[in-house]
């Protein structure tokens, strides 16, 4: 695909996300020779910094560069830093973008980009609106001379409401075909996969359905804690932080019928319509029966002291954000009635996993009356990590009889280790340098998502009759969870045989 020149400006730049995810994986694009010929980036944001300063600070000093420096030399890594310019914004986004317009044209002559711009918003999620607003003040929205996008981070809203209100307000601004929702889980190999394990092969479609399948399992466990985030994450929790976007993104990958064609609106529109059909949790009853939220208690992992969540920094003692959601529903539409899904996520669980299982149902007539371990196939797709496929099957024990086993069959990502793997960040900007938005979210995604996940968060905020359950950090989660699953018993242990 052609990457047209370009500027790419980014609001936030002295942030975090900028140092840690965004200048190094285009550092990779440029050490890869996917950048433009013609590319510039200008970071801007509220602290008063030279371009040097800049440079310093996301590149020759950045901790996150440092052993990539090492490998590129010095050469390719000052080529790639003098593309690096900064602007200080002053004390407030919230301000006249005259000068800002000014550096941006001056850089555009400069370097010829052409009039491209993306611009990125890496800036908490109150100025999103406010930024769209002061660019189009400045008329930088207009693509009477080169394209121009728009780059939005997590969270895209706190709820169906603000989602929608945020969705009303940049679509003042930006046109839809504008705007790039970025969830850096659906840059990941891995989550792309699942369109090719599912669409380019015979063998699974035919088996992925009601008739087949007895229940679809996903899980996604951190170690970590909520680290330095304890104030973000106070006000987010599980189920905002990571079930809202990236766990239902990788269930509408599972869920969704198959698309027409590989064109972003076409896999867009299935995944909203898969989305749309998830049955939304309206009484009381269903919501305590299927929803399950705890946090992590002190604990010692490895024997190693750790907090519990309301002893973490920025965390109020007394708060109820949940650190552990498991969430059970079901798909309203012909290909899956009936069959439910568990879904559950976390922080400070035992490892770092993320894993989608599907559990097909018994063989309707069962022959072998010895067989103990084995009585049903599953299909384990690993996201993270040791990235593959998993199917477990049923073999004969060799002997007299026919008692059955169970086998594996296990593909490794890693034995395409020739391949160069890109990072999410780093697939995700390229593809909106070159305006392909099919791994971003489109608005409508992101209501359907909200629209789902609303009444669980109101429940849980009502505080009538809800649970709360305490975890030690370092298992997986309250022993509760397990009532959810009904007639198989319990979660499967990521990474279990
Ligand atoms: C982020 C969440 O979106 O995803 C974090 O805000 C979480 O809380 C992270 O740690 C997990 O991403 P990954 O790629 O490490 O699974």
């Amino acid at each position: 695909k052609k990457t047209d020149n370009q500027m790419l400006v980014i609001f936030g730049a002295s942030g975090d996300l900028t140092a840690r995810k965004l200048i190094p994986g285009l550092f990779n694009l440029h050490l890869a020779g996917h950048l433009p010929k013609n590319f510039v980036v200008l970071g801007a944001s509220r602290s008063d910094l030279s371009d040097d300063d800049f440079r310093d600070r996301v590149v020759h000093k950045s901790p996150y560069l440092k052993d990539k420096i090492k490998d590129a030399g010095d050469a390719k890594t000052k080529a790639f830093a003098n593309k690096l310019y900064y602007e200080d914004l002053g004390k407030d986004y919230d301000t006249d973008y005259g000068d800002l317009r000014k550096r941006v044209e001056e850089l555009k002559d400069k370097h010829d980009t052409s009039g491209n711009i993306i611009y990125y918003l890496s800036t908490p999620p109150t100025l999103y609106e406010t930024v769209a607003k002061n660019l189009a003040d400045a008329e930088m929205n207009t693509q009477n001379h080169g394209w121009k996008r728009l780059i939005v981070e997590k969270p895209f809203g706190y709820s169906l409401e603000t989602a929608k209100n945020l969705n009303k307000g940049l679509h003042r601004f930006f046109e839809e075909h504008q705007i790039y929702r970025i969830d850096h889980y659906l840059g990941k190999e891995t989550v792309q996969n699942l369109l090719v394990t599912r669409f380019a092969n015979s063998i699974f479609e035919p088996l992925w359905n009601r008739n087949y399948i007895h229940h679809v399992e996903i899980t996604n466990a951190e170690s970590v804690g909520v680290e330095k985030r304890g104030g973000y994450y106070d006000k987010s929790g599980a189920l905002r932080d990571m079930f809202q976007n990236h766990l239902l993104q990788l269930v509408s990958l599972v869920v969704m019928e198959p698309p027409i064609g590989d064109d972003a609106e076409e896999i867009r529109n299935e995944k909203v319509k898969a989305l749309k059909s998830l049955r939304v949790m309206k009484d009381e009853q269903t919501l305590y029966d299927n929803t399950i939220r705890a946090q992590y208690v002190a604990s010692e992992i490895k024997g190693e002291k750790v907090k519990g969540y309301r002893e973490e920094e920025g965390v109020d003692p007394n708060s109820t954000t949940e650190t552990y959601a498991a969430i059970k529903f079901y798909v309203d539409n012909w290909r899956w009635h009936g069959i439910p899904f568990y879904v559950r996520t976390a922080k400070r669980m035992p490892t770092k996993v993320t894993e989608i299982v599907i559990h097909f149902k018994e063989p309707h007539h069962q022959i072998f009356q010895e067989s103990g371990m084995h009585r049903d196939n599953k299909l384990v797709i690993r996201i993270q990590p040791d990235e593959g496929i998993l199917i477990k099957f049923g073999v004969k024990v060799p002997g007299q009889g026919f008692k059955v086993e169970r086998a594996n069959m296990d593909f490794y990502y890693s034995s395409l280790a020739e391949t160069y793997v890109m990072e999410a960040y780093e697939r995700l900007l390229l593809d909106a340098m070159q305006g392909d938005a099919t791994l971003y979210a489109r608005a409508d995604e992101v209501e359907a998502a909200w629209e789902f996940v609303d009444p669980i968060l109101n429940y849980w905020k009502s505080g009538k009759d809800v649970r709360m359950y305490g975890y030690a950090a370092g298992v997986w989660g309250p022993e509760n969870a397990d009532d959810l699953i009904d007639d198989r018993g319990m979660w499967r242990n990521p990474g279990e045989n």
